[in-house]
């Protein structure tokens, strides 16, 4: 589904690019575009990148 339709980003895109590394809003915007234009779609971008960034945290927090 387009998240950003200014830039034609994708959620899975936005996945893939936090699975790579983006880990901001701003790593985002820099690597896809996304609100950088109209801004509209930050919101479900940042959603996007929330919801996708979490198990690597947690993940990150379990001891080994
Ligand atoms: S919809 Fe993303 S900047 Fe406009």
């Amino acid at each position: 589904m387009y998240v950003c339709l200014c830039h034609g980003v994708t959620d899975s895109q936005i996945r893939e690019a936090v699975g790579e590394g983006c880990c901001s809003m701003r790593a985002l915007r820099r690597e896809l575009g996304v609100a950088s234009s109209c801004g509209r779609c930050a919101p479900y971008a940042k959603q996007v990148l929330d919801e996708t960034r979490e198990p690597a945290e947690s993940a990150h927090l379990v001891p080994a």
